[in-house]
């Protein structure tokens, strides 16, 4: 049987820093800036923060009592809770979701890095905004080098699995977020000053609701999974090392608070930089990377602005990396030390193993994203899409909403039905509290996704 997870974190807020350091990621400031860009700013904004408050709470909730109440990862959670094998389905989407996410988030940490050694070196000083355009397109017409910087944080993560130093990761974590949100709120009051940043604040803030369309809808419901890393088994893994007398639904809030927060920042520092140098909003990928380095160029101390900046960002970065690869080591490393596995005896794979096959696989599906978006290999598409896209689009899309639609029918329906309460008794919910949380579990999350999937794959006709 998979170990029971005992130990707890060091402290209630040390945990909820350990998963808040775990959600927010290049999730919040690498790819909220552009998709909200793409779906026109202040209209992705209220259906986003919509999502949040319909999807994000109540998916939190249910993935941190699916682990608290299991003390077990993804893998063993509900066949612990379900007393079957029928739920298994949902433990092997959530590994091959950390797969996918995996293959383009180390390729995007990859560009982090690069930024981080480019930032030390000096190498934006000076440059307008066609030239920061120019430089990213270089950047990414090197398909050796993105490899190569891609490696890097495969490298680390894959260290800090090994070594087992998820301690020192939860002590950092509790000096990073503070430190990345001061150095955001910096970057925001130096972003306002410019000339011409009220048309980027109006792009942000101000609702067309013309602009809300069912793709849109689409987008942030996404964004909002990816964001908070629902859906995939990541949360459970922090439910598992809750202390008893955790508050669930207060650790929920503040996590949801501060990811969202950071999202916020992160618009606020993009979208008046945009307008005021002559960037356009619906750059893509791209778009952080060549608005940032602009930004610092007008900030005082813009060398050790830079600095600070790519590093923090490279480190919430590995945070991410680590939770993500965490779910897909610890699924190979229990499923084959499982008593029904035929080659149990023959092949049990100890936890170095298990984290030497998972980096093996992400290396390969690291280059081969790299090479279909640099268009080297151009016949790798994946619905007519290079694989980078299709990865990011599918994991965030329908991915992560399935595995959240799968655990809120698990908790929501199954459970119940077989006399379990994953959430009863939990301190910090009042009754009140939990009537509303099974009402939305139940009906509002399952037919809120079936809907939004059912119209993307045009069957609705809206
Ligand atoms: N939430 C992370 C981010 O915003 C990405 C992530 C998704 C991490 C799923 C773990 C699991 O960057």
């Amino acid at each position: 049987m998979a170990e029971h997870k005992t130990t707890s974190f060091s402290s209630k807020a040390g945990l909820v820093l350990a998963a808040a350091g775990g959600a927010v990621g290049l999730g919040n400031i690498w790819k909220f800036p552009y998709i909200a860009g793409e779906n026109g700013g202040g209209a992705f904004l209220i259906v986003y923060l919509l999502c949040v408050a319909l999807f994000g709470l109540p998916l939190l909730l249910t993935e941190f009592f699916i682990g608290k109440r299991s003390r077990r990862s993804a893998f063993g959670a509900f066949s612990a809770l379900s007393g079957n094998r029928r739920w298994q389905w949902l433990s092997w989407l959530s590994m091959l979701t950390a797969l996918v996410i995996m293959s383009f988030y180390f390729v995007v940490t990859g560009w982090c890095f690069c930024y981080f050694c480019e930032a030390l070196t000096n190498v934006f000083s000076g440059m307008d905004a066609a030239a920061l355009t120019n430089h990213f397109g270089a950047v990414v017409a090197s398909p050796l080098r993105q490899i190569l910087f891609s490696l890097l944080p495969v490298v680390l993560t894959a260290s800090v699995l090994w070594f087992d130093v998820n301690k020192g990761i939860e002590r950092l974590s509790k000096i990073l977020l503070p430190l990345l949100l001061l150095m955001m709120v910096l970057m925001a009051g130096s972003v306002l000053m410019l000339d011409g940043s009220n048309v980027g604040m109006r792009f942000f803030f101000q609702t067309d609701f013309s602009k809300i369309t069912p793709s849109v809808i689409l987008e942030a419901m996404g964004q909002c999974f990816f964001s908070l890393s629902i859906g995939m088994g990541a949360l459970i893994t922090y439910g598992a090392y809750m202390p008893k007398n955790q508050n669930v639904a207060a650790t929920s809030i503040q996590v949801i608070v501060l990811d969202t927060l950071v999202a916020i920042l992160a618009g606020i520092i993009i979208f008046p930089a945009v307008f005021a140098f002559g960037f356009s909003p619906a750059e893509g990928p791209q778009l952080v990377f060549v608005v940032l380095p602009a930004v610092f160029g007008q900030m005082s101390f813009a060398w050790f602005c830079g600095v600070l900046f790519f590093a923090l960002l490279c480190i919430a970065a590995i945070t991410s990396t680590i939770s993500l690869m965490e779910v897909a080591v610890a699924f190979i490393c229990e499923a084959s030390s499982r008593p029904w596995s035929k080659n149990a005896k023959a092949h049990p794979l100890n936890r170095h193993r298990s984290v030497l096959l998972v980096s093996a696989i992400v290396c390969v599906m690291v280059v081969m994203c790299v090479m279909s978006y640099t268009g080297q290999w151009p016949w790798l598409k994946l619905f007519g899409y290079d694989l980078f896209s299709a990865f990011d689009q599918l994991s965030s899309c329908v991915m992560m909403p399935l595995g959240a639609l799968g655990m809120a029918l698990f908790v929501g329906w199954y459970l119940p039905y077989k006399g379990e309460k994953p959430y009863s008794g939990e301190n910090g919910f009042r009754r009140a509290g939990t009537k509303v949380y099974m009402l939305v579990l139940r009906w509002l999350v399952p037919i809120a996704i079936v809907l939004i999937f059912l119209n993307s794959l045009g069957l609705l006709g809206v």
